[in-house]
């Protein structure tokens, strides 16, 4: 039988195509791959997004997104140290608020001396180097779990805007660098602009969730923030239908219009095809979210051996890259900092 198969490729060997242009020729070497590579991750593509807890020397694990902690603020500051020192450039803090402090208008986003606030404050007095972005909504602190204000069962779009222009000013005040308004609601970039700027806070970046979806993979991160099980209802009134890409080219528009700096798109990884529409119709600088569910996904699958954990996690974010993102928000920021430390 194997003298038959050598016979066999013998005969095979023979046969050639007359062709011109042979793609694989770029492809047959290690050294040429990565001459020819068009797209690389890189430390400076990441921003790490971290939970926030009270307490000292403290952390707990979220089991929905294994590998991901909640931190009290001196583990966040020394988790800050690190991304710093890995090269991260920028980290974005979400609070899990103590249920007790949440009530039905989010009265704890208004607190200057709320988690946020004072993690922010403690790692830029010990991390002045690293960029800090603060997520503008109101879920973390209200008993229904909605990003706005509700009368009844409806969202307040423009009383909304007035509150989370207070929030942002408050994480403003407390140090962060790009404020990202991650609640839909219409008007918020231009009204927090404004704010900002009337406080002589210009500088401050507005990176703008501009298409941020109504998405069934936020809900490890819901787990995370603890509004998993308070939500009323759902977010389609304001986060926007999967079903829809101009849609999200009007959002990107009045966005820049109202002062964005920087665009978002939300999830990442089932989204690449508006990332890749916003980036080529604005020329911006565009984010993407690879989102809580995203994360879980990759580990779970990883976990049952189903795919190879550290090929998926570098693939993904690459993903992101070609499709035109100059900066991806990901749970594995520092686990790939860290990689690509390493070489
Ligand atoms: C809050 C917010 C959410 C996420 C980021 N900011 C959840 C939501 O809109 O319900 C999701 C991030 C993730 O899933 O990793 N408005």
């Amino acid at each position: 039988a194997s003298d038959a198969g050598t016979e066999n490729v013998d005969r095979l060997r023979a046969s050639t195509l007359d062709l011109a242009v042979r793609p694989r020729r770029n492809r047959k070497t290690e050294w040429s791959r990565r001459l020819v590579r068009e797209n690389l991750v890189t430390a400076d593509d990441l921003i790490w997004p971290l939970f926030i807890i009270e307490g000292e020397r403290h952390r707990e694990a979220v089991p929905s997104m294994p590998g991901v902690e909640r931190l009290s603020v001196d583990e966040a500051v020394a988790e800050a140290e690190r991304a710093a020192s890995l090269g991260v450039p920028a980290i974005a803090l979400f609070p899990f608020t103590d249920p007790l402090l949440r009530d039905a208008i989010g009265s704890e986003a208004f607190n200057e001396d709320n988690l946020v606030c004072r993690a922010v404050r403690a790692i830029k007095e010990r991390v002045p180097e690293i960029g800090i972005m603060c997520d503008v909504a109101l879920d973390p602190y209200t008993s229904h779990g909605h990003d706005g204000l509700l009368d009844g069962s409806e969202i307040m779009n423009d009383a909304s805007v007035d509150v989370l222009v207070e929030q942002a000013l408050l994480q403003a005040r407390a140090g962060a660098d790009m404020i990202a308004p991650s609640d839909m609601m219409d008007g918020r970039v231009g009204a927090i602009r404004r704010a900002l700027d009337a406080e002589g806070l210009n500088t401050v970046q507005i990176v703008a969730y501009s298409a941020k979806y109504a998405s069934a993979f936020y809900g490890p991160f819901r787990d995370a923030i603890g509004t998993s099980a308070c939500l009323i209802g759902d977010k389609r009134t304001y986060q926007m239908d999967p079903s829809n890409t101009n849609e999200a080219l009007l959002e990107a528009r009045l966005d820049l219009e109202e002062g964005a700096d920087i665009l978002m798109v939300k999830p990442g990884m089932p989204y690449l095809d508006v990332l890749w529409r916003l980036k080529e119709t604005f020329k911006r600088p565009t984010f993407a979210y690879q989102v809580s569910g995203e994360y879980a996904m990759i580990e779970a699958a990883a976990a049952n051996g189903w795919i190879d954990h550290d090929r998926a996690m570098m693939e993904s974010l690459l993903a992101f890259k070609r499709a035109g993102a100059d900066a991806v928000l990901t749970y594995y920021a520092a686990t790939v900092a860290e990689r690509l430390k390493r070489g």
